[in-house]
């Protein structure tokens, strides 16, 4: 198991994060922000990590991590496609979305591409129910979802 740690300049910020917070523990979602940024996902060992430096059980960061979607527990793609499937996007065909996505990406929900550029999650509601099905791609939303739309994007996704 590869031993993580916080460079010198994680540490600054950590102490500059601490100041804003009545005690350690409160600061373990910004801290598993930091985290993210530095390594990319929030790994197993980082979740070691973070439980150290903030004085928390492992269980408790995994349960917060485990919790927040926006946390990536596994390397991440260049594409990370992520469907809401919570009810609002349900009944608007959020699963078919997810079938179609599986059926042209070659993969099922929770994997990735062998190439590492898409991978697919499904997610709790993304607080953009008004415009079921939808998804986001990394930071970007995309809404409305039809066969149309998706093979448009998939299409841009592999020019880039
Ligand atoms: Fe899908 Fe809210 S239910 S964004």
């Amino acid at each position: 198991m590869k031993a993580e740690k916080f460079t010198p300049q994680n540490e600054q910020e950590i102490a500059e994060i601490l100041t804003h917070y009545p005690t350690k523990q409160a600061a373990l979602l910004p801290l598993l922000h930091l985290s993210q940024k530095e390594f990319g996902w929030i790994s197993p060992e980082v979740m070691e990590l973070v439980a150290k430096r903030l004085e928390l059980s492992p269980a408790h960061v995994y349960g917060v991590v485990t919790f927040y979607s926006m946390f990536l527990q596994q390397p991440p793609a260049k594409y990370h496609l992520q469907v809401c499937r919570t009810l609002p996007c349900a009944l608007m065909g959020a699963a078919t979305v997810v079938t179609y996505l599986e059926k042209k990406l070659g993969i099922k929900a929770g994997e990735a591409t062998k190439d590492g550029r898409f991978r697919l999650t499904e997610v709790e509601c993304l607080a953009s129910c008004g415009t079921a099905p939808m998804m986001r791609v990394n930071e970007t939303y995309h809404e409305g979802l039809t066969e149309e739309k998706i093979n448009r994007l998939l299409e841009e996704f592999n020019k880039l």
